[in-house]
């Protein structure tokens, strides 16, 4: 390497640009009894931190959820493994993960150093996945727990129990007993009637649910015949699944009008954030918008600052761990 190039690094490293200098939030919220400075968040799987903390103080964000752990390492799924589509990206990532020894000993102190509203996300291929994970984490400094039954992209687990309010409740069971972290339950919306699946969750014991994870979908390359992407199939994100979720709040806020929700899916700006708000959420996280522009999540966090300055009615209630609807 050559020496400029070591310094260019070495004073990246040293001195973030910090574009968002910290300030008193005005309109924090309370998610399942833990308050978050803001009501904005970073979905998992999408979040850096060495990414985003180029550009600001991670600490200022909602919460930071970081990227499915699991028992031990997995490799995820072999290339491709994303393809662009119409307003959003089809990935199979397959959660890549390095473990959750080592989540424990260098990722979460890491973020928990910097200040940062921790929830840790946890994928499993069985229930004995989840179970190991859980109660590695429960001894953690993790504010919250995430219980991931709703990735597309792993033959076993992941989806297949997120799907089925059956096996839900039986992974609820054993994993509720572990642990007095707030557990967060995240959904697909590759269901028919996604209010039953919620319903499983919360009487399965969980404090929250987040919605939605990525749908399932695909791109084929015209040049071969053949998908792109090597899994075949992948789970859809971006703008282009902002509907899709802001309908499964409102519907599951109908079903469930007590239970804190957490709503995600194609946000990237301050409107889009204040729609779920307006749909029943209590909270919002930013997911891919982050992947290509790291200063998405705080970026929506300001703009849903100013536009909540303006509506006093739904902060009070925000403020309370309440919600519009
Ligand atoms: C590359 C990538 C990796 C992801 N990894 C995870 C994960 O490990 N666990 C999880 O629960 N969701 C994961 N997700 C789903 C996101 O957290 C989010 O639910 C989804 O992308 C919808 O939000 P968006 O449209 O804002 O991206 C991932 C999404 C992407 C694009």
């Amino acid at each position: 390497m050559r020496e400029d190039t070591v310094n260019i690094e070495q004073e990246r490293n040293e001195t973030p640009t910090n574009l968002y200098a910290p300030h008193e939030w005005r309109h924090g919220t309370v998610v399942a009894g833990v308050p978050w400075k803001n009501p904005v968040g970073t979905a998992s799987g999408t979040f850096n931190v060495d990414a985003c903390g180029q550009f600001y103080d991670v600490a200022q964000l909602g919460s930071v959820t970081t990227k499915g752990v699991s028992p031990v390492e997995w490799l995820g799924n072999p290339g491709v493994r994303t393809a662009e589509s119409p307003a959003g990206t089809v990935n199979a990532v397959g959660l890549q993960n390095p473990g959750v020894d080592h989540y424990l000993e260098y990722d979460l102190p890491k973020l928990k150093g910097l200040g940062a509203t921790v929830i840790a996300n946890v994928a499993g291929h069985c229930d004995d996945d989840y179970a190991q994970v859980v109660e590695k984490l429960a001894a953690s400094d993790a504010d919250m727990l995430e219980i991931n039954v709703s990735c597309p992209n792993v033959t076993h687990g992941g989806m297949s129990v997120g799907t089925d309010p059956v096996a839900l409740g039986r992974l609820m069971d054993r994993l509720r007993p572990m642990t007095d972290k707030p557990m967060i339950v995240k959904l697909t919306p590759n269901v028919t009637d996604i209010a039953s699946i919620a319903r499983a969750a919360a009487e399965g014991g969980a404090d929250c649910l987040s919605m939605i994870n990525t749908l399932v979908g695909m791109r084929i390359d015209i040049r071969t015949g053949e998908p792109i992407i090597a899994n075949r199939t992948g789970g859809v994100s971006g703008p282009c699944v902002f509907p899709v979720g802001l309908a499964c709040v409102w519907r599951v806020r109908a079903a469930l009008p007590d239970i804190p929700i957490i709503g995600i899916g194609g946000i990237d700006s301050g409107e889009k954030a204040l729609e779920y708000l307006y749909a029943g959420a209590n909270a919002v996280e930013v997911g891919g918008a982050a992947l290509y522009d790291p200063t998405a999540p705080i970026r929506v966090a300001r703009e849903l600052e100013e536009l909540l300055d303006a509506r006093p009615e739904l902060n009070e209630k925000l403020a309370k761990g309440d919600t519009w609807r």
